[in-house]
């Protein structure tokens, strides 16, 4: 029987915004899909909420907020060349990764850390030191809350993209994700590529016997020195995209800033990293009001304690009208917003 009750989202958000919902369920169990769509039927929108690592919610909302908490992760299939692993979509994202790492299937190592849940990992392609959810994916089943029933999504249906994917650009609120597949090869090779990879002390001493093992201590190594806690402090990991240029643009603006950081992409264009534009701009550690610039990660907005969304929303635009006006880049906001 689903229960439908107010809810405060506070600490439902890791940027610990303060949230209010009118109208919130959760959703134990696949099978209570179809009645969640009769419920749906009442309200105007629907929100799905897993973790909520990558959402920027309102003080008030009036949709119905679906919180997913199913459960499980099972062996779905071996072949000679990979397993086929596959999650319910409420589990949280690290300890499943690190559940495959011990299993011996190998593959997501250098995604370990990233806060939120398996449902929300397709929804912005969740990547990480070279490694991006696509690359592992196999397929999901979601339950299509507008047609009413099963879907068996593979990665071509799913149209993803950097940080992105038709979950969360088409249609947001008609798809709930309730089990996603990973393909893990069983010829795994380690994806080593990413500077703060190829820096560090263990793996470089490890050499061609580097293990997933140390890949994912590494990963949660790095990660826990740059990126804060969100439950020390509120946060939503990046909160903009890094920019990607053409190659003209990228030109122009390494001769103004010889040091800029760039990764060249497979067609030619570029991939400037926002947080040093952000940090060079000289936003690294400034408040204004209750929201703020993290100290060690200029990609990484924070709530220094009792933030809504209006106070980063302020932030963020001042950051993005300076970046522009500095760099002549826009910058896009990578955590959906839900009002
Ligand atoms: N940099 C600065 N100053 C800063 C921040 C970064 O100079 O304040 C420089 C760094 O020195 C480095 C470059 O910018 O040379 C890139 O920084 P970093 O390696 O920290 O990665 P990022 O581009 O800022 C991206 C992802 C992260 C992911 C890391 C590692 C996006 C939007 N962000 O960050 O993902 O963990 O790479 O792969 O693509 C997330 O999506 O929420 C997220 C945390």
């Amino acid at each position: 029987m689903l229960q439908v009750t107010d809810q405060d989202l506070t600490s439902f958000n890791t940027l610990g915004l303060r949230s209010h919902a009118r109208a919130f369920v959760r959703c134990e169990s696949a099978d209570q899909a179809p009645a969640l769509s009769d419920l749906a039927d009442h309200y105007q929108n629907v929100f799905v909420l897993g973790g909520g690592s990558n959402v920027v919610l309102a003080p008030e909302l009036d949709c119905l907020v679906i919180k997913v908490e199913t459960s499980g992760v099972r062996l779905l299939s071996e072949t000679d060349d990979a397993w086929i692993v596959e999650a319910q979509a409420g589990e949280r994202w690290h300890d499943f990764v690190e559940y495959c790492i011990t299993q011996g299937w190998n593959g997501l190592e250098n995604l370990a850390l990233i806060p939120g849940t398996v449902g929300a990992a397709p929804v912005q392609n969740i990547g990480a030191y070279g490694v991006e959810l696509d690359q592992r994916f196999h397929g999901l089943t979601a339950w299509d809350m507008r047609d009413r029933r099963l879907v068996d999504m593979s990665v071509q249906d799913c149209g993803f993209s950097y940080r992105n994917s038709v979950f969360k650009q088409a249609e947001p609120g008609r798809w709930l994700i309730l089990q996603v597949r990973f393909r893990l090869p069983k010829a795994w090779r380690p994806v080593l590529d990413y500077p703060d990879l190829q820096r560090h002390a263990v793996l470089q001493a490890a050499g061609d016997r580097v293990t997933a093992r140390q890949i994912f201590d590494a990963v949660c190594e790095i990660r826990q020195s740059k990126l804060p806690d969100p439950a020390v402090l509120g946060n939503a990991g990046s909160f903009f995209k890094n920019p990607v240029v053409s190659a003209a643009v990228y030109e122009r603006l390494r001769k103004e800033h010889p040091d800029l950081v760039a990764y060249r992409q497979p067609d030619g264009s570029f991939k400037l990293a926002a947080g040093w534009m952000i940090d060079r701009a000289g936003w690294k550690g400034r408040h204004m009001g209750a929201a703020g610039v993290h100290e060690r990660q200029a990609l990484v907005l924070i709530n220094g304690g009792g933030a809504n969304a209006n106070d980063i929303a302020a932030l963020a635009d001042m950051i993005r009208a300076d970046i522009l006006a500095r760099f002549g880049v826009q910058l896009e906001q990578e955590p959906v917003t839900v009002a």
